[in-house]
């Protein structure tokens, strides 16, 4: 629960009454919590989304469902995942109750465990639209992504892959690099001791990447648009940098490429019917294989808070689940 804005320690563990679902909706027990980036900035107030105080954070779940409207399709000990909508509400996901939306909630296949349905739809629905819907990556593209250890990035690795593309992935440590290599990635690429640029040059005979995934802005972005290939695609997905790059558009011209906006949720509004066919592909490809969210730690309820810093501090890899 947040009763004061701030850093991962402010949140504290309460006892509270969940009272009634709320009406409409699908009640969980929750087996899974994904922690997500901007989780981290919703519980500082740094968010585009400020819930009223008091809160309980977490937007990501996974659990079995206790009770559902009838008309919502579910059925009280199904497992599923679901987003929640922290829009009007307080309650979220970190939290042995949450209440979800019925077309915000997926039946998870029968070999899906709860720590994989937690950490599922967040990376890869924004991945699916970034790549497929804005980007139109192809295969035999060359997709580099940035950040790839990290949640959005390791999805964005392995859905590249499963497109048919050429992955070159950047990260902040050597540990990171050997995880992209282990997600699938051609080739990775410690960012802080190495020219990405000089590299992504040297890999792609001097052409640049086709599309290039930015879950970093700041200087990542600025210095993409030096290896981005004639008539390539910058997917703008996150600014975990802290830095919004200003793009300049002169460059954009000269050197025929394009910059896109991606914001998942919007989709989630405005568009909500490409969603489920996403949802299909996406379960498509974790029933053959191909894609499997990659969780690197699982704490208890009790360990939220040192589960947030791990992620607001840059230090994890993949997803980190919570398990109430
Ligand atoms: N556009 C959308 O619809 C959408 C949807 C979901 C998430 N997002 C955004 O995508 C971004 C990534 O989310 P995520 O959940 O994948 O986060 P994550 O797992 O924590 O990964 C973020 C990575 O960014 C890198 N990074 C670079 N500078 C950093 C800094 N100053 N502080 C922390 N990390 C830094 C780190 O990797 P290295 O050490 O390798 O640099 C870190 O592991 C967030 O900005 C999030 O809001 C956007």
């Amino acid at each position: 629960m947040v009763r004061e804005l701030g850093g991962p320690d402010s949140m504290r563990l309460e006892e509270v009454d969940p009272g009634e679902p709320h009406d409409g909706f699908v009640r969980v027990a929750v087996r899974g919590a994904a922690i997500n980036f901007p989780d981290v900035l919703m519980i500082a107030g740094l968010y585009q989304v400020k819930p009223e105080l008091p809160f309980v954070p977490g937007v990501e779940v996974s659990g079995e469902v206790l009770s559902a409207p009838a008309s919502s399709g579910f059925n009280a000990g199904d497992h599923v995942m679901a987003l929640l909508d922290s829009g009007g509400l307080t309650r979220g996901g970190y939290a042995e109750i949450a209440d979800a939306a019925p077309q915000s909630v997926v039946r998870m296949p029968d070999e899906m465990s709860f720590e994989d349905g937690a950490g599922f739809t967040l990376i890869y629905q924004t991945g699916w639209f970034g790549l497929h819907r804005r980007a139109k990556l192809q295969p035999g593209e060359t997709l580099l992504v940035h950040a790839a250890a990290g949640g959005v990035g390791s999805a964005a690795v392995q859905l590249g892959k499963a497109a048919g593309a050429t992955v070159i992935a950047t990260a902040g440590s050597d540990e990171k690099v050997a995880v992209c290599l282990k997600l699938g990635a051609d080739h990775a690429l410690n960012y802080k001791t190495q020219d990405f640029v000089e590299e992504v040059k040297k890999l792609t005979d001097g052409r640049g990447a086709d599309v290039i995934y930015d879950p970093v802005g700041g200087e990542v972005y600025d210095r993409s648009t030096k290896c981005i290939a004639f008539e390539g695609r910058i997917v703008l997905v996150g600014f975990t940098s802290g830095h919004i790059p200003q793009a300049a558009t002169n460059h954009i011209l000269v050197k025929n490429y394009s910059v896109l906006g991606l914001h998942w949720g919007l989709y989630a509004r405005r568009a909500h019917e490409l969603i489920p066919p996403a949802t299909h592909s996406l379960l498509d490809l974790y029933r053959s294989g191909k894609i499997k969210p990659h969780i690197s730690a699982r704490l208890p309820l009790t360990e939220a808070p040192r589960a947030l810093a791990m992620v607001a501090g840059g230090k994890s890899t993949g997803k980190v689940v919570l398990r109430p």
